[in-house]
C-alpha cells in the first residue's frame, strides 16, 4: 500500500530538499536558436512550470532550488533568478550526470536531492510525493509506460524483475528497445548517495556523455537497491522537439479549458479556445469558438466573448458583450459595454460603463467615459472623452504630426459629426457639436457648434463632360 505521502513528508519537517533542475542543454532537436526550456508552453516558458512545482514543494519543506544553465544562459538566467532560484553554470554540456555533479559539489551531504528536468514541464507535486518518500532512503526513479517509447531511456530489469539499469535509446539493443517502461528523467535520493555515486560515472557510451542514468547500475553495485515509482504519462512527457511541444501543449490546453468549464464557464467549442495565461472569470460567462485569452485576463459575470476574439491582459466588466473578431490588448472595459464586432482596443484603452466601441474602430491610450459611443470606422488615440459623448462614423483623432504625439480632450455630451478630423492638441468642451466632415484645428467652447469644412456651392444647369469622338 502507498504510504500517505504528504503526511509523512510533512511529519519529517527537517528533511531538506535540494531541488536541482537540469536546463543547460541546447535542445538540438528543436532546430532553434532559442534555448529549449525558454520555448513557450501555454504562453509561458517551459522551465517556469518546473520551477512553480519545485516552489510548491518548498512550501512544506526547507530547501533550495538550483537550476543548471548553460546554452543560452543569458536568456535563461534572468527568468530563473527572477523566480527566486539559484543558478549554476555548466559551461560545456557533458551530460546530465556532469550537470548534477556541478551542483552537488556545492551541497552538503544532507537531505534528499530531487532532480527535475527543465524539459518535463507537466510534473506536479502529487507525482513527486511518492518519489520523495522513497527517495529519503534510496535512489528512486519516476517512470512511466509508453505505447511508443522511442527516444526515452528504457528501464531494464533482470529475470526476477529487479531494476538494474537505464539504457539510452542510442545505446540499447533490439531487445531493450522493445521495453515500454521509460525513464522520466526525474529522480530522488539521499544527497549523500548521489555524492558517492556521481564521481564514478564515466562517459563510455555512444554520445560520449556522462549519463546521470548510470547511477542506477552504480547504486546496485554499491549494494544500495534502486526503485522505480510509476507516474502518469502526462506528468512525465518530455519536450525534445516541436512535435512533443505541440503534444504537451495540447494536453495542457485541455487541462486549462477543463478548469474554466468546472468553474461554470460555457464554451461552445472548448477545443477551439486557447488559454495562454491566467484567467479570472465570473459566473455565467460564455466563450464562443476560436477565442484566445492571453496574459492576465479578468472577466466579470455574464460576459460574452464573441467568436474569433483575441484578448491579452484585459479586464472586462460584468454584463459586457465582446462581439466577434475583437482584439483587446492591455486595456480595460467597464460593465455593460458593447465592443465589436471587428474592434481593436490597443494598450492603454480604458472604457467606462455602458460604452460602445463598434465596427472597425481602433482606440489607443484613451480614457472613454460612461455611455460614450464610438460606433463606426474611427481612430481614437491619446484622448480623453467624457460622459455620454457620441463620436460619429469615421472620426479620426490626428494625434501625430510625423514627429510628436498630441492629446485630444472631449468633454461630456459632445456630438462629433461623421468624418471629422480632430487635429491634436485640441479640446472640445462639454455639450459642443461638430458638423460632419469638419477638420477641427481650434478648441471648441461649451455648447458651441463648430463647422470647419468647405462651403457647398450649387451651380445650376451644369453639363457633364462628354466622351471625345474617335
Ligand atoms: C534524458 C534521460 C533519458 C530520459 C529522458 C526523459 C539521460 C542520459 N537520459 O534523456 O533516460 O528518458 O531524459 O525526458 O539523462 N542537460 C543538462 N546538461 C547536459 C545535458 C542535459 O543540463 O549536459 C539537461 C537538458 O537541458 C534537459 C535535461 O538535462 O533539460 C535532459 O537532457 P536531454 O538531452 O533532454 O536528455 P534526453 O535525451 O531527453
Ligand atoms: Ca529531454
Amino acid at each position: 500500500m502507498q504510504p500517505d505521502v504528504s503526511e509523512s513528508l510533512n511529519n519529517s519537517e527537517s528533511v531538506v530538499l535540494n531541488i536541482v533542475i537540469l536546463a543547460a542543454g541546447k535542445g538540438s532537436r528543436m532546430l532553434s536558436d532559442c534555448p529549449k526550456v525558454m520555448h513557450y508552453l501555454s504562453g509561458r516558458p517551459i522551465i517556469s512550470y518546473v520551477i512553480s512545482t519545485a516552489k510548491e514543494l518548498l512550501k512544506s519543506n526547507p530547501g533550495t532550488i538550483t537550476v543548471v544553465t548553460g546554452y543560452g544562459s543569458d536568456r535563461v538566467d534572468p527568468l530563473v533568478l527572477d523566480l527566486g532560484c539559484k543558478v549554476v553554470h555548466q559551461d560545456q554540456q557533458l551530460g546530465t550526470g556532469h550537470a548534477l555533479s556541478i551542483v552537488l559539489n556545492k551541497l552538503d551531504s544532507v537531505g534528499i536531492t530531487l532532480v527535475l528536468s527543465g524539459d518535463v514541464p507537466l510534473i506536479k507535486v502529487e507525482d513527486l510525493m511518492p518519489l520523495l518518500i522513497h527517495g529519503a532512503s534510496q535512489l528512486a526513479v519516476l517512470t512511466t509506460n509508453l505505447e511508443d517509447p522511442t527516444g526515452y531511456g528504457r528501464i531494464i530489469r533482470n529475470e526476477s524483475g529487479q531494476f538494474i539499469a537505464i539504457v539510452e535509446q542510442k545505446d540499447a539493443s533490439k531487445e531493450q528497445l522493445s521495453v515500454s517502461e521509460v525513464n522520466s528523467g526525474v529522480y530522488a535520493g539521499p544527497t549523500a548517495l548521489f555524492k558517492k555515486l556521481l564521481p564514478e560515472i564515466q562517459n563510455k557510451n555512444s554520445q560520449g556523455e556522462y549519463y546521470l542514468t548510470d547511477c542506477i547500475e552504480l547504486s546496485n553495485r554499491a549494494g544500495e537497491p534502486v526503485i522505480t515509482v510509476e507516474g502518469s504519462i502526462e506528468a512525465t512527457m518530455g519536450v525534445n522537439d516541436h512535435q512533443q511541444l505541440a503534444s504537451v501543449n495540447a494536453l495542457h490546453q485541455n487541462v486549462l479549458r477543463d478548469q474554466l468549464l468546472k468553474r461554470g464557464v460555457q464554451m461552445l467549442d472548448p477545443n477551439s479556445v486557447y488559454i495562454f495565461g491566467v484567467v479570472t472569470i465570473g459566473r455565467d460567462v460564455v466563450i464562443e469558438p476560436n477565442v484566445s485569452l492571453n496574459g492576465h485576463i479578468d472577466i466579470g459575470d455574464r460576459v460574452r466573448i464573441g467568436f474569433g476574439s483575441c484578448l491579452s491582459d484585459a479586464l472586462i466588466g460584468s454584463d459586457s458583450v465582446i462581439k466577434p473578431y475583437t482584439v483587446i490588448e492591455s486595456s480595460s472595459v467597464g460593465c455593460s459595454a458593447k465592443i465589436g464586432p471587428f474592434s481593436r482596443l490597443r494598450p492603454g484603452t480604458d472604457l467606462g460603463d455602458e460604452t460602445h466601441v463598434g465596427n472597425f474602430c481602433e482606440t489607443k491610450n484613451s480614457r472613454i467615459g460612461a455611455k460614450s459611443k464610438i460606433n463606426h470606422l474611427s481612430y481614437v488615440g491619446d484622448s480623453v472623452i467624457g460622459l455620454a459623448s457620441n463620436i460619429g462614423a469615421g472620426t479620426i483623432t490626428c494625434n501625430y504630426d510625423g514627429a510628436n504625439k498630441y492629446n485630444t480632450t472631449i468633454g461630456d455630451d459632445v456630438f462629433v459629426g461623421s468624418n471629422t478630423s480632430l487635429i491634436a492638441p485640441v479640446t472640445i468642451n462639454n455639450g459642443a457639436t461638430i458638423g460632419a466632415g469638419s477638420v477641427v484645428t481650434k478648441d471648441v467652447g461649451t455648447d458651441e457648434l463648430a463647422v470647419a469644412r468647405g462651403k457647398q456651392i450649387n451651380i445650376p444647369g451644369y453639363s457633364r463632360p462628354k466622351k471625345l469622338e474617335g
